[in-house]
């Protein structure tokens, strides 16, 4: 048996332990090349771990076609693994395709602990943790391998974005800048300190980080570039610099590979916030829709789904409908490790963001305000849910229910002060409630 650069030993040729090696910097740096893991399990049957990644890719693409696509590769790899490691990463990996995200997260945790200089599994695991809204352990599953990789920057990308997302912010900032000291271009870090800076509302220094920085995204995995442009454009609106978000988002945020559900959820978020800023869009749902429109994205994760339902609904196209029945279908059918987040948070959601893009406004209060509490349920990040809780803010203004919307503009004014929209927003609320100007 062979060793990776982990030092655990590997199922496989001599050959792949290369190909294992180039798999983990591919999924740690996002790196565009990260298809080669698929070749190298064409390659050798006989290596575990390369079949079990590249299930995992597929499993990546958040298709229905790669879903279909991965079980070849799990059957291969149940017939060569032989070490532990390699029965943890395809058991966690078997689970991922049978829908227990559960239980994929929890042998990834088993991993960590075993075998923590596999950051493989850290990475997976931290996908897992982040779709099922679950904070704390997208910062334990880092945690439990940091000991082993002082030394890498990757570990300390993924220990701030977990700080972040459990609001430990001095923390996170603190991994970030480690992880981008031992690495300028680690793309994960300058995204988890975007984060911080503007769950801080350091805006100004947000936008000048960013910038400085871009030039190390180029011909990254698009989700990352993209990503990491949207951040910007989260900086943009904080300050109320609509027009150069815009224009990032024609230049950036949805630039490349437009049938890809992270990237039109990224794009809809966008465009749903610069029209609550005001903003005319022109014709960016109408053109968005089509890509939108295609099943193969749809209910795999149910982030994406509420994305999709909401652009489709904004663009008035008829395939609104088929995704809000194909949500409550999930609801029903989903495996046990995510039916309620489906059928408790997901579906009441989906039916909100139609009624708002209806503007059915007590529609959307009446679905959206009572789960608002279990948001986390369905996966993404705080910045990303934010984007609902704006659309529940601007639905309770339109129907005067004032002094929920006071409460709420009141918390996002204490903890980001100066937000113009939000100043603007609280100012029209107390006046509309007859209380004098501070
Ligand atoms: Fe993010």
């Amino acid at each position: 048996m062979h060793r990776d650069a982990t030092g655990y030993a590997a199922t496989g040729e001599e050959a792949s332990m290369a190909a294992l090696d180039a798999f983990a910097e591919d999924l740690l740096g996002y790196r565009s090349e990260i298809g080669r893991i698929v070749t190298a399990a064409e390659a050798d049957p006989s290596c575990a771990l390369a079949n079990a990644w590249a299930a995992a890719l597929w499993l990546l693409t958040e298709t229905r076609k790669g879903h279909a696509r991965a079980g070849r590769f799990l059957d291969r790899a149940e017939a060569a693994a032989a070490t532990e490691r390699e029965q943890l990463a395809l058991g966690s990996i078997r689970a991922w395709h049978a829908g227990d995200t559960a239980t994929a997260l929890a042998l990834c945790a088993e991993s960590a602990m075993r075998f923590p200089r596999d950051l493989v599994a850290v990475k997976l695991g931290q996908y897992h943790a982040l779709n099922r809204g679950d904070a704390p352990s997208l910062l334990r599953l880092p945690l439990l391998a940091a000991a082993a990789n002082d030394d890498v920057p990757w570990l300390h990308g993924m220990l701030a974005f977990g700080y972040e997302e459990c609001h430990r912010l001095a923390e996170a900032e603190g991994e970030a800048r480690r992880a981008i000291e031992l690495r300028r271009d680690e793309a994960w870090a300058h995204h988890a300190l975007a984060h911080v800076l503007l769950a801080e509302d350091r805006a100004e220094e947000g936008i000048d980080f960013l910038a400085a920085v871009a030039d190390t995204w180029e011909g990254r995995n698009p989700f990352i570039v993209t990503h990491n442009w949207w951040h910007q454009t989260l900086f943009l609106l904080d300050r109320d610099r609509t027009e150069e978000a815009l224009a990032l988002y024609d230049s950036r945020v949805f630039a490349l590979e437009p049938s890809w559900g992270q990237i039109q959820a990224g794009a809809v978020s966008l465009l749903l916030r610069l029209e609550l800023h005001g903003v005319d869009v022109g014709d960016r749902w109408q053109k968005l829709a089509p890509y939108l429109a295609t099943p193969d994205q749809r209910h795999i994760e149910p982030f994406i789904d509420l994305h999709l339902v909401l652009g489709l609904a904004r663009a008035g196209h008829a395939e609104t409908e088929a995704v809000l029945a194909g949500i409550a279908d999930r609801a029903a059918s989903a495996h046990d490790a995510t039916r309620t987040a489906w059928a408790e948070v997901a579906l009441p959601v989906a039916r909100a963001l139609v009624a708002f893009a209806r503007g059915d406004h007590q529609g959307c209060v009446r679905d959206l305000s009572p789960v608002l509490p279990r948001l986390h349920e369905i996966g993404g990040s705080h910045a990303q849910r934010d984007l609902f809780e704006q659309i529940l803010i601007a639905s309770l203004l339109r129907a005067g229910r004032l002094a929920q919307a006071q409460r709420m503009l009141a918390l996002r004014h204490a903890l980001n002060p100066r937000v113009p929209m939000t100043q603007r927003l609280l100012a029209r609320v107390l006046a509309a409630a007859g209380v004098p100007e501070a």
